[in-house]
C-alpha cells in the first residue's frame, strides 16, 4: 500500500502537493468512491484509480544492470551444454532481463542486461548507429596507415566491407599493442575480423563499457543495477539525445595484479 497522492505523482498526474490539492477537491476517485481524506492508502496493484474519470496507469517499472563478463563466460541465460554463462550470475531479485547483444565467449568486458526491450532495440538497431568501442590487444604494431585503412573502410573475410569510427593507439607493447576501436554496428566478430583484414589478429578483446557504462571500477564477474546517474545517461544514449562517453582502459587482469607481466 502507498499513499494515494503519491502514487498519483508517480502516474504523472501533477506534483504531490498539487496531487493533493486534487483530492480536496473531490477529483480523485479510487474503485469507483471519491477519495479525499489527505493520507489516504492505495495498491497499486488491485485498486482502480480515475482523476477526473480518467484510470490512471503507472509507467512501466525496469530494472538495468551492468555486468563485467568475464573471459570463458556465454552471453546467453542457459547453456545445455553446461557452459558458464552468464544467466548462472541472475536470481529472482534480478527478475526476467536479459543481455543487451552480446559479447563472444573469450571476450570479457561490460553488459547491459534489462527486460525494456525499447531500449534494447534503441541500443542494438543498425540504423541508430549507436559508436561501440573495445580495446583489442593486437599482435604485433599495425602502421598509422593501417590504423588509418580501418576508418576508411575494411572487407571482411566474407566479401563485405566494414567500417571504423576511429582507430587509435591506447598502450604498444615489445611484440604485441592495444588498440581501441569505435564501430557503429554488432556485426558477429566484427573487430576480429577488422583487425584480420589489416593482418594483426585479435589476441584479447575488452569492452569497457556499453552505451557509456563503464566497468573499469569493477571486477570480472561483478553485476551491479545503474546508478540513478547511469540510467539517466542510458536512456538518453539510447534515444539518440546524448553520444556514449568514450571509455578508455585495460581489463582488470591486465590493469591491476598481472599488469607487471604484459
Ligand atoms: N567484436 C568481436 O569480434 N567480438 C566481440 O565479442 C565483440 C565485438
Amino acid at each position: 500500500m502507498e499513499r494515494l497522492h503519491k502514487y498519483l505523482a508517480r502516474a504523472g498526474v501533477a506534483s504531490r502537493r498539487k496531487a493533493e490539492r486534487l483530492m480536496l477537491d473531490g477529483k480523485v476517485q479510487v474503485n469507483g468512491q471519491v477519495v479525499c481524506q489527505p493520507g489516504s492508502l492505495v495498491d497499486a496493484q488491485r485498486d482502480e484509480v480515475c482523476v477526473e474519470g480518467r484510470k490512471l496507469s503507472l509507467p512501466a517499472q525496469h530494472s538495468y544492470f551492468i555486468f563485467y563478463k568475464p573471459r570463458g563466460v556465454l552471453t546467453t541465460l542457459a547453456d545445455p551444454q553446461g557452459r558458464p554463462c552468464v544467466g548462472d550470475w541472475l536470481s529472482k531479485r534480478h527478475g526476467r532481463v536479459y543481455p543487451v547483444g552480446r559479447l563472444d565467449y573469450d571476450t570479457e568486458g561490460a553488459l547491459l542486461l534489462t527486460d525494456d526491450g525499447d531500449l534494447v532495440n534503441r541500443l542494438l538497431m543498425p540504423r541508430f548507429q549507436i559508436p561501440r568501442s573495445y580495446v583489442a590487444k593486437v599482435r604485433g604494431k599495425p602502421s598509422s596507415e593501417a590504423l588509418q585503412q580501418l576508418c576508411k573502410g575494411v572487407v571482411l573475410s566474407d566479401g563485405k566491407p566494414a567500417l571504423a569510427l576511429r582507430a587509435k593507439f591506447h598502450r604498444i607493447l615489445k611484440a604485441n599493442s592495444w588498440v581501441v576501436l569505435t564501430v557503429a554496428e554488432g556485426r558477429y566478430h566484427l573487430v576480429k575480423r577488422m583487425f584480420e583484414a589489416i593482418g594483426h589478429p585479435v589476441l584479447s578483446l575488452f569492452r569497457p563499457a556499453q552505451a557509456g557504462i563503464s566497468v573499469l571500477e569493477m571486477r570480472p564477474g561483478q553485476m551491479r543495477a545503474l546508478t540513478q546517474e547511469e540510467g539517466v545517461l542510458l536512456k538518453a544514449v539510447a534515444l539518440g539525445t546524448r553520444q556514449p562517453p568514450l571509455v578508455v582502459g585495460l581489463p582488470a587482469r591486465v590493469a591491476g595484479v598481472f599488469a607487471s607481466k604484459e
